[in-house]
């Protein structure tokens, strides 16, 4: 067998312990399937004393991670350290001016800088691999890459944010208000002291733009995702859904669109209103779930943990089995994005106008006559068609009371119309949430 892989890991903390754990349980069949073994040679973090629950004694430490790459002892860097800039991206760049591999699970620091590292890794004939950037344990971008290379993608959607998709259907389960979900997920580890990358769907966004660039073979974009979190959504909006037949689910999409003869790239990561009977309804808890439509394979479904050390250490070392595979072979590192970097083509942003869809328009109004014909007449001159409507008693002592609705087939642009003409109502209580169905 050959020479071992030499691996420096850059953080210990969730993933970096995973990682280590996993090299050493399965040492021998990852030997096996990657033609030599992997070896840890030198690990980083912040505190050399912190108690990890893992025996660091076998391997070197760095004070300064950023040079680790440098090291002659290290043939690939891991980074999971995490943050879009900082230390992680001073690794990432020295590791590859170092003619280095690197492998990272830090999906904010590809989303704002992954074409820069790739093109600096092409150059650099080096690889660089982000499997367990996107939905942790899940295969999807090897899925995207590899297994479905030859399709081209109507869509690619998902829930990418198992913190998010674990408050839905909790509220869901106990018919609790989101605060109070939230505040449980926070003491129970599931979700982070300060939420709002993850509630407020940034975290799916940066996930999206990864996926998107490599389903369409498109720049990365992160600033173009159109991205709402799940923040607005009432108790009362998950039971009116169920008795719609629908679960509330935040799905990040991304597809193309053909405006005067130029293709544009659509990215909304947005809760949506999910059909009972659509495979992503059944995805709980923290699980993640990504669908991707290829013309020729159909539907193909990719589920499985989206988070925790074991699930993203798995992915973590799959990267690192694949890049002992392609030095075994002398071979090329490959186009990280699948395309390289000077080919995948700079999209416009699409123009969510004149997209035709159905949508749950909620409205939390006063108590009084007349509100529900000012609500009607604004979606009547919007020219929005209601399909159903509900109004729900009292939503509190306050007197509030809720109206929801399902609107026909449209044009996103009427809706989004009508609940502008309604703005600044003294009938409403509360802004007004949309949330689009999604569709078969
Ligand atoms: N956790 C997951 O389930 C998961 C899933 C998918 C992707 N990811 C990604 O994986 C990466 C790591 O996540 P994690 O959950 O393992 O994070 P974590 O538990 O917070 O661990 C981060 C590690 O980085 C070290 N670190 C942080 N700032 C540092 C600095 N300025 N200088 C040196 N070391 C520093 C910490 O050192 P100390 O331990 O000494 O403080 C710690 O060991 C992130 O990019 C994250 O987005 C995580």
């Amino acid at each position: 067998m050959s020479e071992p892989l030499r691996i420096a890991l850059a953080g210990l903390g969730t993933v970096g312990a995973g990682v280590i754990r996993l090299i050493e349980a399965n040492a021998a069949l990852i030997a096996r399937r990657a033609g030599r073994p992997l070896q840890v040679t030198v690990v980083s973090a912040r505190d050399r004393n912190k108690d990890r629950g893992i025996d660091l004694s076998p391997y070197a430490w760095e004070d300064d991670m950023v040079i680790m790459g440098e090291r002659a002892d290290v043939d690939v860097v891991v980074e999971l350290v995490g943050g879009s800039d900082g230390p992680a991206l001073a690794l990432a760049r020295t590791t590859i001016e170092a003619g280095k591999g690197l492998v990272t699970a830090n999906k904010a620091m590809i989303a704002h800088h992954g074409l820069e590292l790739a093109q600096k890794a092409e150059a650099a004939a080096v690889p660089l691999k982000f499997e367990a950037a996107v939905a942790g344990g899940i295969p999807v971008i090897k899925g995207l890459r590899e297994g479905a290379a030859a399709n081209e993608f109507s869509r690619v959607y998902g829930i990418l944010n198992g913190t998010c998709n674990y408050i839905l259907s909790t509220m869901e389960d106990t018919g609790r208000d989101f605060a109070a979900v939230l505040a449980e997920a926070q003491a129970k580890g599931y979700a982070e002291a300060d939420p709002a990358f993850d509630i407020e769907g940034t975290d799916a966004a940066h996930k999206l733009s990864i996926l998107a660039a490599i389903a369409y073979g498109a720049k990365i974009d992160f600033a173009a995702v159109d991205t709402t979190g799940i923040s607005k959504i009432l108790a009362a909006d998950i039971a009116q859904a169920d008795s719609l037949g629908y679960v509330i689910r935040l799905i990040g999409m991304a597809s193309t669109e053909n405006s005067n003869g130029t293709e544009r790239l659509f990215q909304r990561v947005q809760p949506h209103l999910v059909p009972f009977d659509h495979p992503l309804a059944h995805v709980d808890g923290a699980t993640n779930a990504v669908v991707a439509e290829g013309n020729f394979s159909g539907r193909l479904l990719f589920q499985g943990a989206g988070a925790g050390d074991g699930p993203t250490a798995s992915a973590v070392v799959a990267d690192l089995i694949d890049i002992a595979r392609e030095m075994e072979r002398g071979g090329e590192a490959g186009a990280p994005f699948s395309v390289p970097v000077a080919e995948l083509v700079a999209m416009d942003r699409a123009d969510t106008g004149h997209r035709m869809g159905r949508s749950y328009i909620r409205f939390v109004v006063a108590d009084r006559p007349g509100v529900l014909a000012e609500i009607t007449a604004a979606m009547r001159d919007a020219g929005v068609s209601i399909e159903s409507l509900i109004q729900k008693g009292r939503h509190d002592e306050d007197g509030e009371v809720l109206v929801a609705m399902v609107t026909h087939e449209g044009p996103e642009s009427a809706v989004a119309e009508a609940v502008r003409m309604l703005e600044g109502s003294a009938s409403l209580t509360r802004a007004p949430l949309v949330m689009h169905i999604l569709a078969d």
